[in-house]
């Protein structure tokens, strides 16, 4: 009998080149991919709502069908009604004990943080701190001069600002759809009210700003790709260098940063590659396993690292639902295999059910 996979997404698109190269792929897996919403749940009667992908004419059709049996969460949520009640049924799916997910998902920034500092590859995680109010990030600010600070649940550089003391005052700076945003606080009465005016609207925590620009004073850090492969085992997918704007806070490739070949990077720009990437092999072999360990089962990985000035290594954050552009950007010749890793994955899965089925694990 077929695997039923089902692609869940907030608002499925029939377009998504992602989802239709794995679905051109699942041609020749006894799978039945289909693509769906979390809105689109019935709990009820346990139907779904959704797009299922006809091997025959080769697209997606509007259909009606069962809970698939395993599940790979691309859901981005936001802040509104909609997001959360669709997060509440995603906590539903993932207690069904009938249903897989490919990936459980990571906590949020601050609960990574706390787990992973107690961990062996809490030298690579830079120091954290949870905003408690306004005046908790003057000392911060006056203790460490250049910070960042970041909501919790934050995603794709949304709502991080930099802060620099300065003679004048405070200046934060954040970056918006038109650029960056300046603004400069002479008084601590109203920096205090401001702080605790964006409190009120997330949590956030705080980091020392750790730096390293190019010539153009533009920030990079490296992305990695991580995934499963058939044999459920780690690898390394995708490596590249992410660069920002000249003058950029951010590095994310939503905020207007390039992709780089990290092999060009290194022929172009001195440094100690090979001590550099004896600690990125150790981080990413360690990594992973620490992460499944302490929270749950994950699929792929997206790491994004930070090569200070000095050649120290940090480990800025990690995300389970990770872009995978990178790969049309810099892999080309590996997009097959980027397709088939969901599918491949879900076939290991179901193989590893029935070996416990067969010894009676259940
Ligand atoms: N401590 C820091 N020092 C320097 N840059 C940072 C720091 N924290 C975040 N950034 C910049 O902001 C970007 C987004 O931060 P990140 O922690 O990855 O959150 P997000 O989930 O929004 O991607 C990073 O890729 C990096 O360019
Ligand atoms: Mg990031």
């Amino acid at each position: 009998m077929n695997q039923s996979l089902g692609i869940m997404t907030l608002n499925p698109q029939v377009t998504n080149s992602y989802f239709l190269g794995i679905a051109k792929q699942s041609l020749s897996y006894p799978i039945d991919l289909y693509l769906f919403s979390p809105k689109g749940i019935s709990p009820l009667n346990e139907t779904v709502d959704g797009f299922y992908f006809n091997k025959e004419s080769q697209s997606w059709e509007n259909e009606a069908f069962e809970i698939p049996e395993y599940i790979y969460d691309r859901t981005y949520y936001q802040k509104d009604i909609q997001s959360q009640q669709a997060k509440a049924v995603v906590q539903w799916l993932k207690n069904q004990r009938h249903i897989r997910f490919l990936g459980y998902g990571l906590p949020n920034k601050w609960h990574l943080y706390e787990k992973l500092k107690k961990t062996p590859i809490s030298p690579f995680i830079p120091e954290t701190y949870l905003l408690t109010d306004g005046n908790h990030l003057l000392n911060l600010l006056t203790e460490h001069k250049d910070i960042i600070i970041k909501p919790v649940d934050g995603a794709h550089g949304f709502a991080i600002y930099h802060l620099v003391e300065s003679r004048g005052g405070i200046v934060v700076r954040t970056t918006k759809k038109e650029g960056i945003m300046e603004q400069s606080f002479q008084r601590k009465e109203i920096f205090i009210k401001w702080v605790n005016r964006i409190l009120q609207q997330h949590t956030f925590i705080c980091q020392k700003r750790i730096l390293n620009l190019t010539k153009e004073e533009a920030p990079f850090d490296l992305r990695i790709l991580l995934n499963k492969n058939a044999h459920g085992e780690w690898r390394e997918f995708q490596r590249a260098i992410r660069v920002g704007e000249p003058q950029a806070i951010l590095t994310n490739i939503s905020m207007g940063a390039a992709y780089k070949s990290y092999s060009d990077w290194k022929t172009l720009h001195d440094s100690s590659w090979d001590y550099i990437e004896e600690e990125l092999t150790d981080i990413m072999q360690e990594m992973p396993l620490i992460l499944e360990e302490h929270f749950s089962a994950l699929f792929e990985i997206g790491v994004d690292i930070m090569i200070a000035e000095d050649q120290s290594l940090w480990i800025l954050d990690m995300n389970s639902k990770p872009g995978h552009k990178v790969v049309d950007a810099l892999g080309q010749e590996k997009l097959p295999s980027l397709y088939k890793a969901p599918l491949d994955y879900c076939e290991f899965l179901a193989s590893q059910s029935l070996t416990s089925l067969r010894r009676g694990d259940f």
